[in-house]
């Protein structure tokens, strides 16, 4: 890294560390010189005395912990379901799934904070974009198990200190930026690494999760293990719905659905609504990171390219932001089932929901949507609500 000058961005709020070329933004928006990160701010480690609950997962054979509430509540929205063109719906409530507001990461940080501390750290690094219900959580993982946590966040969906930014602050996480905007940029790897050396050189031991690369192969664990749970809902409700809705960023949490259900037999196909990326790339990386992941878990079972269906028409003016669609969808979700959805991922997988099953390939089908949680997305786009055409 040979950055050796401060650089401004857009904001004029940053600058730029020339040790280890990240951005740092003070939490209120001011200008400051970066830390060191050794410096953190949570001293409190994991203890023996203290002993985390974990378990072998029948269906991956991975260790996982046991943080989240599992199984999620499988619930059955009917007033939506007539107002979708549906002929049933059923929300897999995945936003209740345990604690720091739940959502669909939780499953894959069962699995990610297993290896972590079979690896012996002390701490975790990750990364993504910087309103990440990923790191959020993890964040909150982190800080019920007395681990320490450093987010790198791609600063382009903003650095207000609002959302996820505020409660990876009360988390206790420590939050760098980088200028970096693709999640598969290897460069933000090389960043992660430098800090996790950073953090060694201090005597800290650091575990670097990075859900589109080394981690990917538990991300698609945690969702596999989600399917088997959803085939235990089946079997409660007497029969597998014709279709599961599921919003995508990464895509490993319908990436590991798909290959779970397609291991398991079900009937039940995944239909995978892009908030990010186009449709082409989008379930290449599905299909080849769910490849992978099946050598390392020693499954027979393969994913195909035809296996599971991938929307990118909801993605509207961007990642990260509302569409007009997404946030009527939102309204909907709230005023027919009591949901609290947020515009920038589940509004647009349910925007596709309604807009499939009005005369498009969802008509009249047995529907589940995932709520993959979210929640604090909502407040941050309070303002996309206040509209004219409020009725
Ligand atoms: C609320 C929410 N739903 C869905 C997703 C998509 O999950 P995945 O990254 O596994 O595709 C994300 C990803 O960040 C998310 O935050």
């Amino acid at each position: 890294m040979e950055l050796n000058a401060v650089t401004t961005m857009e904001t004029g709020r940053f600058c730029v560390d020339a040790s280890i070329c990240v951005v740092y933004l003070h939490p209120h928006g001011l200008a400051m010189p970066a830390p060191s990160f050794p410096d953190h701010r949570r001293t409190d480690q994991m203890s023996s005395t203290h002993p985390v609950p974990a378990s072998i997962d029948t269906i991956t054979g991975q260790k996982r912990l046991e943080l989240a509430h599992f199984p999620t509540p499988l619930e059955a929205a009917p007033r939506l379901a007539a107002h979708a063109g549906l002929a049933e719906l059923f929300i897999k409530r995945e936003d209740m799934s345990g604690y720091a507001l739940g959502g669909n990461k939780l499953r894959q940080i069962d699995f990610i904070l297993a290896e972590a501390l079979d690896q012996g750290a002390d701490m975790v690094i990750t990364t993504a974009g910087s309103q990440s219900n990923f790191c959020r959580s993890l964040a909150g993982a982190a800080a019920k198990l007395g681990l320490g946590c450093h987010l790198h966040l791609r600063a382009k969906m903003g650095t207000d200190h609002v959302g996820n930014l505020l409660l990876d602050d009360i988390f206790g996480a420590k939050v760098t930026f980088t200028e970096k905007t693709d999640p598969w940029d290897p460069a933000i790897r090389a960043e992660l690494d430098e800090i996790g050396q950073s953090y060694e050189a201090a005597g800290r031991k650091p575990y670097i999760a990075q859900l589109t690369g080394s981690s990917a192969t538990l991300g698609i664990a945690g969702w596999v293990s989600g399917a088997a749970e959803l085939m235990d809902d089946f079997r409660k409700i007497g029969r597998q719905p014709d279709a599961i809705v599921v919003v995508c960023g990464s895509g490993l949490t319908a990436g590991g659905l798909a290959l779970g259900l397609k291991h398991l037999g079900a009937t039940t196909r995944v239909v995978g609504v892009s908030a990010q990326q186009p449709e082409a790339r989008l379930r290449q990386w599905i299909v080849e990171t769910a490849n992978a992941a099946t050598t390392e878990l020693g499954f027979a079972t393969r994913l195909a390219p035809n296996d599971f269906d991938i929307l990118d028409d909801k993605i509207g003016p961007g990642y990260g932001i509302p569409s007009p669609a997404s946030i009527e969808a939102v309204r909907q979700a709230g005023r027919l089932a009591g949901l609290v959805l947020d515009p920038v991922y589940t509004g647009k997988g349910m925007a596709a929901l309604l807009a499939e099953g009005d005369g498009g390939m969802l008509t009249g089908k047995s529907v589940v949507f995932l709520h993959s949680g979210g929640t604090p997305g909502l407040f941050t786009h309070a303002a996309a609500f206040d509209t004219d055409a409020r009725p």
